[in-house]
Protein backbone atom coordinates (compact mmCIF):
# COMPACT_ATOMS: atom_id res chain seq x y z
CA UNK A 1 0.00 0.00 0.00
CA UNK A 2 2.86 2.27 0.67
CA UNK A 3 3.36 2.36 -2.99
CA UNK A 4 -0.29 3.59 -3.43
CA UNK A 5 0.80 6.93 -1.59
CA UNK A 6 -2.03 8.69 -3.55
CA UNK A 7 -5.31 8.40 -2.15
CA UNK A 8 -7.00 8.85 -5.80
CA UNK A 9 -5.04 5.64 -6.23
CA UNK A 10 -6.08 3.90 -3.08
CA UNK A 11 -9.92 4.67 -3.97
CA UNK A 12 -9.67 3.89 -7.25
CA UNK A 13 -8.18 0.30 -5.85
CA UNK A 14 -10.66 -0.38 -3.67
CA UNK A 15 -13.77 0.54 -6.08
CA UNK A 16 -11.75 -2.09 -8.73
CA UNK A 17 -11.76 -4.99 -5.78
CA UNK A 18 -15.43 -4.37 -4.63
CA UNK A 19 -16.21 -4.31 -8.36
CA UNK A 20 -14.19 -7.36 -8.86
CA UNK A 21 -16.12 -9.13 -5.74
CA UNK A 22 -19.70 -8.02 -6.65
CA UNK A 23 -19.13 -10.05 -9.56
CA UNK A 24 -18.09 -12.72 -8.01
CA UNK A 25 -21.33 -12.40 -5.36
CA UNK A 26 -23.58 -11.09 -7.65
CA UNK A 27 -25.92 -14.87 -7.68
CA UNK A 28 -25.83 -14.45 -4.20
CA UNK A 29 -26.87 -10.83 -3.85
CA UNK A 30 -30.70 -9.73 -4.20
CA UNK A 31 -31.52 -9.13 -7.63
CA UNK A 32 -32.40 -5.04 -7.01
CA UNK A 33 -29.78 -2.91 -8.91
CA UNK A 34 -29.87 -0.23 -6.24
CA UNK A 35 -28.93 -2.52 -3.47
CA UNK A 36 -26.10 -4.11 -5.63
CA UNK A 37 -24.91 -1.25 -6.06
CA UNK A 38 -24.68 -0.07 -2.80
CA UNK A 39 -23.53 -3.17 -1.25
CA UNK A 40 -20.33 -2.46 -4.44
CA UNK A 41 -20.41 0.99 -2.73
CA UNK A 42 -20.34 -0.28 1.06
CA UNK A 43 -17.25 -2.35 0.66
CA UNK A 44 -15.34 0.09 -1.19
CA UNK A 45 -15.64 2.63 1.34
CA UNK A 46 -14.72 0.14 3.63
CA UNK A 47 -11.72 -1.19 1.97
CA UNK A 48 -10.69 2.33 0.79
CA UNK A 49 -10.98 3.05 5.38
CA UNK A 50 -8.53 0.11 5.50
CA UNK A 51 -6.44 1.72 2.87
CA UNK A 52 -5.65 4.43 4.57
CA UNK A 53 -7.98 6.95 3.60
CA UNK A 54 -9.92 10.11 5.16
CA UNK A 55 -13.35 9.73 6.37
CA UNK A 56 -14.43 11.92 3.69
CA UNK A 57 -13.46 9.60 1.64
CA UNK A 58 -16.38 6.99 3.01
CA UNK A 59 -19.13 8.66 1.47
CA UNK A 60 -17.41 9.47 -2.20
CA UNK A 61 -16.53 5.96 -2.15
CA UNK A 62 -19.89 4.46 -1.12
CA UNK A 63 -21.92 6.58 -3.78
CA UNK A 64 -19.55 6.69 -6.64
CA UNK A 65 -21.03 3.15 -8.05
CA UNK A 66 -24.60 4.38 -8.07
CA UNK A 67 -23.49 7.59 -9.23
CA UNK A 68 -21.73 5.90 -12.51
CA UNK A 69 -24.88 4.10 -13.45
CA UNK A 70 -26.96 6.81 -12.91
CA UNK A 71 -25.26 8.82 -15.05
CA UNK A 72 -24.80 6.09 -17.63
CA UNK A 73 -28.88 5.98 -17.85
CA UNK A 74 -29.12 9.78 -18.34
CA UNK A 75 -27.31 9.41 -21.76
CA UNK A 76 -25.46 12.75 -22.02
CA UNK A 77 -23.64 13.43 -24.72
CA UNK A 78 -19.74 12.37 -24.27
CA UNK A 79 -18.52 15.64 -25.06
CA UNK A 80 -20.00 17.08 -22.11
CA UNK A 81 -18.50 15.38 -19.74
CA UNK A 82 -15.13 16.34 -21.56
CA UNK A 83 -16.19 19.58 -21.14
CA UNK A 84 -16.63 18.80 -17.25
CA UNK A 85 -13.26 16.88 -17.09
CA UNK A 86 -11.20 19.75 -18.40
CA UNK A 87 -13.16 22.32 -16.43
CA UNK A 88 -12.49 20.64 -13.13
CA UNK A 89 -8.76 20.21 -14.01
CA UNK A 90 -8.46 23.76 -14.45
CA UNK A 91 -10.06 24.87 -11.65
CA UNK A 92 -8.58 21.97 -9.34
CA UNK A 93 -4.90 21.73 -10.79
CA UNK A 94 -3.22 21.69 -7.77
CA UNK A 95 -5.84 18.65 -6.10
CA UNK A 96 -3.51 15.42 -7.75
CA UNK A 97 0.27 16.55 -7.33
CA UNK A 98 0.25 18.84 -4.57
CA UNK A 99 -3.17 17.48 -2.75
CA UNK A 100 -4.61 21.39 -2.35
CA UNK A 101 -7.88 22.56 -3.87
CA UNK A 102 -9.52 25.36 -4.16
CA UNK A 103 -11.57 26.75 -1.87
CA UNK A 104 -11.38 30.35 -0.40
CA UNK A 105 -10.93 32.41 2.68
CA UNK A 106 -14.18 33.66 3.64
CA UNK A 107 -15.16 37.63 4.61
CA UNK A 108 -14.58 37.03 8.27
CA UNK A 109 -10.73 35.94 7.58
CA UNK A 110 -10.23 38.79 5.09
CA UNK A 111 -11.51 41.15 7.79
CA UNK A 112 -8.62 39.13 10.79
CA UNK A 113 -6.32 39.75 8.20
CA UNK A 114 -7.01 43.20 7.86
CA UNK A 115 -6.94 43.54 11.50
CA UNK A 116 -3.07 41.76 11.87
CA UNK A 117 -1.52 43.32 9.11
CA UNK A 118 1.40 45.32 10.92
CA UNK A 119 1.29 49.31 10.64
CA UNK A 120 3.32 50.80 8.11
CA UNK A 121 4.11 49.79 4.52
CA UNK A 122 4.58 46.14 4.20
CA UNK A 123 4.57 43.78 1.28
CA UNK A 124 2.27 40.69 1.68
CA UNK A 125 2.31 37.63 -0.49
CA UNK A 126 -0.88 34.84 -0.92
CA UNK A 127 1.13 31.79 -1.52
CA UNK A 128 -1.90 30.38 -3.80
CA UNK A 129 -3.49 33.03 -4.23
CA UNK A 130 -6.77 31.49 -5.97
CA UNK A 131 -9.30 33.77 -7.26
CA UNK A 132 -7.13 36.89 -5.43
CA UNK A 133 -10.33 37.94 -3.53
CA UNK A 134 -8.26 38.08 -0.28
CA UNK A 135 -5.54 40.18 -1.97
CA UNK A 136 -8.06 42.54 -3.69
CA UNK A 137 -9.83 43.61 -0.71
CA UNK A 138 -6.39 44.20 1.64
CA UNK A 139 -4.72 46.05 -1.77
CA UNK A 140 -7.82 48.39 -1.03
CA UNK A 141 -7.75 49.08 2.01
CA UNK A 142 -3.61 48.76 2.42
CA UNK A 143 -3.05 51.45 -0.19
CA UNK A 144 0.13 52.18 1.19
CA UNK A 145 1.29 48.04 0.73
CA UNK A 146 1.96 45.86 -1.39
CA UNK A 147 -0.10 42.62 -1.82
CA UNK A 148 1.60 39.92 -4.31
CA UNK A 149 0.03 36.53 -5.20
CA UNK A 150 1.04 33.33 -6.55
CA UNK A 151 -1.14 30.98 -8.30
CA UNK A 152 -0.63 27.61 -10.62
CA UNK A 153 -4.17 26.61 -11.54
CA UNK A 154 -4.94 28.26 -14.66
CA UNK A 155 -8.25 29.20 -14.44
CA UNK A 156 -8.59 30.61 -11.14
CA UNK A 157 -5.24 32.42 -11.95
CA UNK A 158 -7.04 33.83 -14.94
CA UNK A 159 -10.10 34.62 -13.36
CA UNK A 160 -8.00 36.18 -10.45
CA UNK A 161 -6.15 38.43 -13.15
CA UNK A 162 -8.98 39.79 -14.31
CA UNK A 163 -10.36 40.64 -11.32
CA UNK A 164 -7.26 41.97 -10.66
CA UNK A 165 -7.08 44.84 -13.67
CA UNK A 166 -11.00 45.53 -13.49
CA UNK A 167 -10.27 46.55 -9.79
CA UNK A 168 -7.36 48.66 -11.08
CA UNK A 169 -5.37 48.47 -7.77
CA UNK A 170 -1.84 49.50 -8.67
CA UNK A 171 -0.78 47.66 -5.46
CA UNK A 172 -1.50 44.16 -6.58
CA UNK A 173 0.32 41.71 -8.47
CA UNK A 174 -0.69 38.54 -9.63
CA UNK A 175 1.90 35.86 -11.29
CA UNK A 176 1.54 32.52 -12.52
CA UNK A 177 3.92 30.41 -10.88
CA UNK A 178 4.32 27.69 -8.23
CA UNK A 179 4.65 28.73 -4.72
CA UNK A 180 7.54 26.35 -4.35
CA UNK A 181 9.75 29.16 -7.17
CA UNK A 182 9.04 32.29 -4.65
CA UNK A 183 11.54 33.62 -2.58
CA UNK A 184 10.07 33.87 1.04
CA UNK A 185 12.94 36.40 2.01
CA UNK A 186 11.35 39.11 0.04
CA UNK A 187 8.04 39.32 1.98
CA UNK A 188 6.96 41.11 5.74
CA UNK A 189 3.46 38.88 5.77
CA UNK A 190 3.16 35.82 4.38
CA UNK A 191 -0.49 34.21 4.02
CA UNK A 192 -1.25 30.63 3.03
CA UNK A 193 -4.42 28.64 3.04
CA UNK A 194 -3.59 25.29 1.64
CA UNK A 195 -3.94 21.70 3.23
CA UNK A 196 -1.87 19.47 5.50
CA UNK A 197 -0.12 18.07 2.78
CA UNK A 198 2.22 20.48 2.02
CA UNK A 199 2.93 22.55 5.09
CA UNK A 200 6.01 19.89 6.15
CA UNK A 201 7.71 21.25 3.01
CA UNK A 202 6.19 24.98 3.82
CA UNK A 203 7.61 24.62 7.07
CA UNK A 204 11.39 24.18 5.51
CA UNK A 205 11.07 26.62 2.89
CA UNK A 206 9.62 29.31 5.87
CA UNK A 207 13.04 28.08 8.07
CA UNK A 208 15.19 28.62 5.18
CA UNK A 209 13.90 31.87 3.58
CA UNK A 210 12.20 34.21 6.22
CA UNK A 211 13.26 37.51 7.00
CA UNK A 212 13.74 38.03 11.01
CA UNK A 213 10.46 39.50 12.29
CA UNK A 214 8.31 38.67 9.38
CA UNK A 215 4.50 37.17 9.78
CA UNK A 216 3.68 33.64 8.76
CA UNK A 217 -0.23 33.61 9.07
CA UNK A 218 -1.68 30.11 7.72
CA UNK A 219 -5.23 29.77 7.48
CA UNK A 220 -6.72 26.35 9.55
CA UNK A 221 -3.46 23.99 9.05
CA UNK A 222 -0.74 24.47 11.61
CA UNK A 223 3.12 23.59 10.88
CA UNK A 224 4.13 20.33 11.62
CA UNK A 225 7.09 21.07 14.25
CA UNK A 226 6.45 24.79 15.45
CA UNK A 227 4.37 25.79 17.78
CA UNK A 228 2.45 28.79 16.57
CA UNK A 229 3.46 32.11 18.50
CA UNK A 230 -0.53 32.78 18.46
CA UNK A 231 -3.95 31.33 17.33
CA UNK A 232 -6.79 33.18 16.62
CA UNK A 233 -9.84 31.63 16.35
CA UNK A 234 -12.86 33.29 14.16
CA UNK A 235 -16.22 33.61 15.34
CA UNK A 236 -17.74 32.43 11.78
CA UNK A 237 -19.53 29.28 10.97
CA UNK A 238 -16.46 27.12 10.59
CA UNK A 239 -14.76 28.71 13.41
CA UNK A 240 -11.61 29.31 11.35
CA UNK A 241 -8.23 28.95 12.86
CA UNK A 242 -5.31 31.06 12.06
CA UNK A 243 -1.94 30.10 13.37
CA UNK A 244 0.50 33.12 13.63
CA UNK A 245 4.32 32.67 13.33
CA UNK A 246 6.93 35.42 13.36
CA UNK A 247 10.49 34.75 12.08
CA UNK A 248 13.03 35.06 15.14
CA UNK A 249 15.54 37.78 15.00
CA UNK A 250 18.84 36.91 13.56
CA UNK A 251 21.49 36.05 16.19
CA UNK A 252 22.90 39.10 17.21
CA UNK A 253 27.11 39.76 17.07
CA UNK A 254 28.23 40.63 19.91
CA UNK A 255 31.06 42.94 20.34
CA UNK A 256 34.67 40.74 21.02
CA UNK A 257 36.30 42.12 24.16
CA UNK A 258 38.68 44.84 23.45
CA UNK A 259 41.72 43.60 24.55
CA UNK A 260 44.03 45.23 22.04
CA UNK A 261 44.13 42.41 20.18
CA UNK A 262 43.00 42.19 16.77
CA UNK A 263 39.84 40.12 16.22
CA UNK A 264 37.39 39.40 12.84
CA UNK A 265 34.44 39.78 14.68
CA UNK A 266 32.32 39.25 17.52
CA UNK A 267 30.44 35.78 18.88
CA UNK A 268 26.83 34.98 18.74
CA UNK A 269 24.52 35.66 21.84
CA UNK A 270 20.83 34.58 22.17
CA UNK A 271 20.95 32.71 18.78
CA UNK A 272 17.13 30.93 18.57
CA UNK A 273 16.69 27.35 17.07
CA UNK A 274 14.29 27.02 14.25
CA UNK A 275 12.39 24.77 16.63
CA UNK A 276 9.62 27.31 18.76
C1 LIG B 1 -7.40 26.67 -0.57
S1 LIG B 1 -7.05 27.64 -1.96
C2 LIG B 1 -6.83 29.25 -1.22
C3 LIG B 1 -7.10 30.38 -2.19
C4 LIG B 1 -6.82 31.76 -1.62
N1 LIG B 1 -5.50 31.85 -1.04
C5 LIG B 1 -7.84 32.11 -0.57
O1 LIG B 1 -7.45 32.06 0.61
O2 LIG B 1 -8.98 32.42 -0.89
C6 LIG B 1 -5.40 27.10 -2.28
C7 LIG B 1 -4.87 27.59 -3.61
O3 LIG B 1 -3.49 27.26 -3.68
C8 LIG B 1 -3.19 26.91 -5.02
N2 LIG B 1 -1.96 26.11 -5.02
C9 LIG B 1 -1.75 24.90 -4.46
N3 LIG B 1 -0.50 24.49 -4.65
C10 LIG B 1 0.12 25.47 -5.34
C11 LIG B 1 1.45 25.64 -5.84
N4 LIG B 1 2.39 24.72 -5.67
N5 LIG B 1 1.74 26.78 -6.49
C12 LIG B 1 0.80 27.73 -6.68
N6 LIG B 1 -0.48 27.63 -6.24
C13 LIG B 1 -0.81 26.52 -5.57
C14 LIG B 1 -4.43 26.12 -5.45
O4 LIG B 1 -4.53 26.05 -6.85
C15 LIG B 1 -5.54 26.94 -4.80
O5 LIG B 1 -6.00 27.96 -5.67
Amino acid sequence: MNRLRHPVLRALLAQLIALSAIQFAATLLPGNIWIILLCQGALAAILGRLFGLANWWLPLNLLLPLAVVLMLAAALPPWLYLLGFVLLWLVQWNSAAERVPLYLSNRPTWQALDALLPQGPVRMIDLGSGLAGTLLYLARRHPESHFIGVESAPLPFALGWLRGKLAGSPNLQLHYGSIWDVDLSEYDVIYAFLSPAPMARLEQKLSSEQHPGSLFISNSFPLPNMAADRIETLSDRRQTRLYLFTAPPAPVLAPAPDNGAPHDGGHFVGARSGKR
